[in-house]
């Protein structure tokens, strides 16, 4: 996998439908895995608003997409805090919302994959791309350390 953003952001949307998965799919510990997945997911998110999308907002060949991506995660970050504060997860009520959020969050990264990284590598260079990696990289090891990955 090339060092770039690229292979960085396509390795954690490997790891969120492997959560996503194992939430949908478990009949123990399902407040757990999504916990687990409304952690990783949310830090994917912001770090990825802060590396790869701000920078992307420029140029014009991006700037839609994403935008669109944008509330998309605010879309589903409102749906997981829903989930997250229902208290029985095993209802029939909360995996509804929860296979809805696996679509949502399927959905949107296959697009950013197929739509948005496309774009980017026309917009920006490869230089570009691997710094990316390390301002990704660097603000997900910022959000842990604070604490701050769940807004
Ligand atoms: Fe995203
Ligand atoms: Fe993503």
């Amino acid at each position: 996998m090339a060092q770039d953003i690229y292979g960085a952001l396509r390795a954690d949307h490997e790891r969120v439908r492997e959560l996503l998965d194992a939430v949908l799919e478990s009949r123990e510990d399902i407040d757990q895995r999504f916990a687990e997945l409304q952690l990783e997911y949310t830090a994917h998110e912001r770090a990825e608003e802060r590396a790869f999308y701000e920078p992307l907002l420029r140029p014009t060949a991006t700037r839609e997409a994403v935008l669109e991506g944008f509330a998309e995660h605010h879309e589903s970050d409102l749906v997981m805090r829903e989930l997250a504060s229902v208290p029985n997860v095993y209802e029939e009520h909360w995996h509804a919302q929860a296979e809805t959020l696996k679509e949502m969050v399927e959905h949107h990264i296959d697009e950013e994959e197929r739509e948005i990284f496309p774009a980017a590598r026309q917009a920006m260079d490869e230089d570009w791309a691997v710094q990316a990696r390390g301002r990704f990289e660097q603000a997900k090891t910022n959000l842990a350390r604070t604490g701050r990955s769940v807004p």
